[in-house]
Formats: C-alpha cells, structure tokens, sequence
C-alpha cells in the first residue's frame, strides 16, 4: 500500500518519536528527501509553533526552522519578546517535498493527503509536550492542526479555544512574508506577524 497509518499511541517521549520519524513510509515523500526533520526544542515548552514542511537547507541540515524561513521567524519571534529556545519547533510535514529543477530544488506545497498522512507525527508531539498553545503558521499547518481546511484570513491573530487540544493562533507563514515582492506591505505584514506572536508570548505564559 502506498499509504499506512501510524499508530496512533498515547505518548511517546520526544526523542524517541525523532528516531521513529526516520522509517516513516507514511507517504511516497521519504523516498526523494534526505532525511525526516522532526521538531526541535524543550520537552516542557508551552508554545509548540507549527511550519509547513523542511525546505532545502533543513532537508540537509535535518533540523527544522534553520534556512531563510527559519532567520525572519528567530527576528519576528526576537522582535515580539518570544525566546525562541523556549518553543517547541516543529513542521506539519516532516519530509522534504521538491521538484529538481536542474542543480535546485524547487519547493513543492504538501499535498492533503500528505498532510493527513504526516498529521499522526504532530499529535503525538502535541500529546508529548502537551503546550498550552499551538502556533499554526500558514494554511498547510493550520490544517494539520485542525485535521481540516482553515482559512488563514479569517482564523488568523486571535487566540482559539478548542476542547479537543490546546489553544491555537493561526498567522501567516514566514516564506508568506519573504515573497512578498513590495516593501511597504513588507513591513506591514512583518508587523502583524510580530503582533501576533506577542500574543502568542503573552498568552502562553
Ligand atoms: N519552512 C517551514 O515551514 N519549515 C521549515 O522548517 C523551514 C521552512
């Protein structure tokens, strides 16, 4: 089959779950990247902030949030009183997802069949850390949190009660943020992002 499921297990500790990741055949995405990135920072962390998938340079380096991506979100987190070293770090899909495009990699969006397939992995970092909070940057991590579509506009900048897990804010990706080709809105978008993981900061204390 191409697609099987992990077992969904009560909680496993952190490092263990990172060791398992690695045999993941939960979808074809293993077979063309380097490694399994699995998140990354303190098992008692209240904040658990959630990317999308390891770009080209955590694929190789095999820790998330460490590319271009990961040095704006350390700034905005920097700049919105968030010590990063105190947040759980992790992506919705744990695989590397590219299309060669001659000596590149191009950056491919996760699937939502990959995203479901890869969801158990987030869960069970969630059930391990048990945070306060969930940080959803973008659609695809929003989704995986919730296990459905949520639409980034709506949802974003306010703190969501759920009763089946923790809190979730939602905001921007920060790769939304380093596209964007004008600068005024640059700054704009930048100081929203900022504002809403200083609410991330505030409420999660
Ligand atoms: N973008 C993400 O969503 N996650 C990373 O780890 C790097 C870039």
């Amino acid at each position: 089959p191409k697609f099987e499921t992990v077992p969904a297990e009560a909680s496993t500790p952190i490092d263990e779950l990172r060791e398992e990741v690695e045999d993941c055949r939960a979808c074809p995405l293993w077979a063309n990247a380097t490694q399994a990135v699995f998140g990354e920072g303190p098992a008692e962390a209240r904040i658990v902030v959630v990317g999308e998938q390891p770009g080209d340079k955590e694929d190789i380096v095999g820790r998330p949030f460490v590319g271009p991506a990961g040095a704006l979100f350390d700034r905005a987190a920097k700049d919105a009183g968030l010590d990063r070293s105190k947040v759980y770090v992790t992506n919705a899909v744990k695989h590397f997802k590219f299309e060669p495009r001659g000596k590149f990699r191009l950056h491919k969006t996760p699937g939502p069949t990959e995203i479901a397939a890869c969801r158990p992995w987030l869960e069970r970092e969630l059930a391990a850390i048990r945070p306060s909070l969930v940080v959803a940057m973008g659609a695809t991590a929003a989704r995986a949190v919730v296990g459905r579509p949520v639409k980034i506009g709506e949802a974003r900048g306010s703190v969501i009660e759920r009763e089946d897990g923790p809190d979730l804010l939602v905001t921007v990706h920060p790769s939304f943020l380093l596209r964007l080709p004008d600068e005024d809105r640059k700054q704009v978008e930048y100081a929203r992002f900022v504002e809403d993981l200083r609410l991330a900061a505030k409420v999660a204390k």
